[in-house]
């Protein structure tokens, strides 16, 4: 689908759809399963570590932000929760990956999104009664890390938007995360997590020439973390919410992301890309979002 398209498919889902029914108090029971979750994983201290403690810490915001981008699309009071639950157990396989593998590296592992279903789907999960959002939660924590190409087409109109939802909600959050840490020079996270990576701000030709031809780079080909920075650029062909883009728009992550990267024309070029494309697209999306 063309990303005009899409756009106009966007505000249609906005208009028309109306996804979950949620209640406020199943939420509390999603977000109190969570904790007990994530209690098997504490040591005797009852203390998380730092790598899952890093990726709680990023469930908590990606549920603030799936809330968010929910309230400024008016979405009804069930959808905002379920929005809500899904950004906080989207991630729900990096636990039990991290504490098999030590590492969250998918490539070299497995796919967290289909482990994060598994786990839901095995688990006793009270708050997902209703098949409708027992539906739409799977699919989100199982296509939330998927390429675009990797999803399919046949998801029901409620699913995709919960999906696309929750996508935006995970790549506002990683986002500034990889910022932060690059900006910190602490890059002792970034290893743990995927150590494959080499810490230098270089980026390989053939992302970038990935990131040039097709507006996106596979998770295959990333192996510096200027390759990551080039990643996280594309995001803005894919954020599918005005709140969402607008929020990375007002955070300035465009520039801070090309600030990090080294000097050279044909980084520019694809930043002067990235930019006007997200500009165009700032215009549709406050058009059809109306
Ligand atoms: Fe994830």
């Amino acid at each position: 689908m063309s990303r005009i398209l899409r756009v106009l498919d966007n505000s249609a889902n906005a208009q028309q759809a109306r996804v979950g029914q949620m209640t406020k108090e199943e939420l509390r029971s999603l977000e109190a399963w969570f904790q007990k979750y994530l209690d098997r994983f504490r040591d005797g201290d009852g203390v998380l570590h730092p790598m899952l403690e890093l990726k709680r810490c990023h469930s908590i915001r990606v549920a603030e932000n799936a809330a968010f981008i929910a309230v400024s699309l008016k979405a009804p009071e069930p959808e905002k929760y379920l929005a809500e639950g899904a950004g906080l157990i989207h991630d729900v396989g990096r636990f039990i990956q991290y504490a098999e593998y030590g590492t969250f590296g998918d490539v070299d592992t497995v796919d967290h999104g289909i482990e994060g279903r598994k786990v839901l789907e095995t688990e006793d999960t009270p708050f997902l009664n209703s098949p409708g959002d027992r539906e739409q939660l799977l699919c989100a924590v199982e296509y939330h890390n998927k390429s675009r190409k990797d999803i399919p087409r046949d998801l029901s109109r409620e699913q995709d938007r919960l999906l696309r939802l929750t996508r935006d909600a995970d790549k506002l959050d990683i986002m500034e995360l990889i910022l932060c840490i690059t900006a910190s020079h602490d890059f002792q996270d970034l290893s743990t997590m995927l150590p494959r990576i080499r810490l230098c701000r270089e980026v390989s030709p053939e992302v970038l020439q990935e990131a040039q031809n097709t507006q996106s780079v596979s998770y295959g080909n990333l192996s510096t973390l200027g390759d990551i920075l080039v990643l996280i650029a594309t995001w803005f062909y894919e954020l599918n919410y005005l709140s969402a883009l607008r929020l990375a728009m007002e955070r300035d992550v465009l520039s801070r992301i090309r600030s990090e990267l080294p000097e050279e024309e044909a980084i520019d070029d694809l930043f002067a890309g990235i930019t006007f494309r997200a500009s165009g697209f700032m215009e549709d999306l406050q058009c059809t979002e109306k």
